[in-house]
């Protein structure tokens, strides 16, 4: 099986897929992409795509931010990735990376008075962190700010920021790095939503720190209240709350739940995976599989392959 693309409105294997090395997007980083996975489940041999739509109106936002007219519906959007996966023949979890960029080949940084173009790739991809406990530093870099580049869209530029904390952490010997805001409070991870559990309920930074609005940040809103009973805040968080946790986790496409049992060297709780974590995880892998009626409206499945 090959990795697969849509590229200039063709679909082909990845290999034959080729920007110039001047495209614009390429060197200022004018682009921006999505993260959607199609999660195989080997039971029922079908694929669910998770909340496909939801992602797509996602990266049209950042489209907005950036001056990129796609012509494409959402609706659209969603049934070229379908004929992708089909195409592909993959019987495996996968991950589907559209981007839309600044195409024109040529030098001068701007939004305005260049083409743009989209393409799809999709790839085979197993879980991002693990779904053991995770160990984190907070970084030292601070998070972008609305007011530099817009975190609410998964714009390219935006992933150096997230890059030197990365490796930061990981040249520090931790799996992953927590961002502090410019006015120290939490933010995310580098490429995840945080979540704590204090006094028994979830809390999670607002919107205005910074914050890339994940879809998985949402389903697990809604499945910790409609199945566990347990409301999420959304508020400010300090740094110190973070050594004071009873539980805390990292949510994303890539890395669906995964709990954090050390920041910067102190336990998290017992440090052990937290009670609610595991909770959510085992509601988590149910529903992004499809298998859980109630929230029919977040499946796709592939009706043939
Ligand atoms: C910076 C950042 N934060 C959070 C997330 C989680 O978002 P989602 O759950 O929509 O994948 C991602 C992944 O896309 C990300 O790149």
């Amino acid at each position: 099986m090959l990795p697969y693309a849509l590229f200039h409105k063709q679909f082909m294997p990845l290999s034959e897929a080729k920007i110039g090395i001047l495209t614009h997007s390429f060197h200022y980083g004018t682009a921006c992409f999505e993260g959607i996975r199609g999660n195989w489940d080997a039971e029922r041999e079908k694929f669910c795509l998770f909340r496909v739509e939801d992602h797509y109106k996602r990266m049209l936002n950042g489209c907005r931010i950036l001056k990129i007219n796609l012509p494409y519906s959402i609706d659209e959007l969603c049934q070229l990735t379908i004929e992708l996966i089909e195409r592909s023949g993959y019987h495996e979890d996968v991950y589907i990376r559209p981007l839309a960029y600044k195409s024109s080949e040529t030098i001068g940084v701007r939004l305005h008075d260049l083409e743009n173009d989209f393409l799809i790739i999709v790839t085979p991809f197993p879980p991002y962190l693990g779904t053991k406990g995770i160990r984190c530093c907070t970084s030292s870099w601070r998070r972008v700010d609305d007011t530099m580049i817009p975190a609410r869209g998964k714009i390219c530029g935006i992933y150096v920021n997230s890059a030197l904390a990365k490796t930061e952490a990981w040249e520090n010997g931790f799996d992953e790095a927590i961002f502090l805001t410019h006015d120290g409070h939490v933010s995310e991870g580098s490429g995840e939503n945080i979540f704590l559990v204090i006094n028994g309920k979830l809390v999670t930074p607002p919107s205005s720190d910074n914050i890339l609005l994940g879809i998985t940040r949402d389903t697990v809103i809604k499945l910790a209240k409609n199945e566990l009973d347990i409301d999420t805040v959304e508020r400010r968080i300090d740094r110190s709350e973070l050594y004071l946790a009873e539980e805390g986790f990292f949510t994303g496409t890539a890395a669906h739940i995964a709990p954090i049992v050390e920041v910067d060297h102190r336990p998290i709780g017992n440090g052990d995976i937290g009670r609610i974590c595991t909770k959510l995880q085992k509601l988590f892998k149910r529903v992004i599989l499809g298998r859980n009626p109630k929230y029919s409206g977040w499946y796709t499945f592939l009706a043939k392959l």
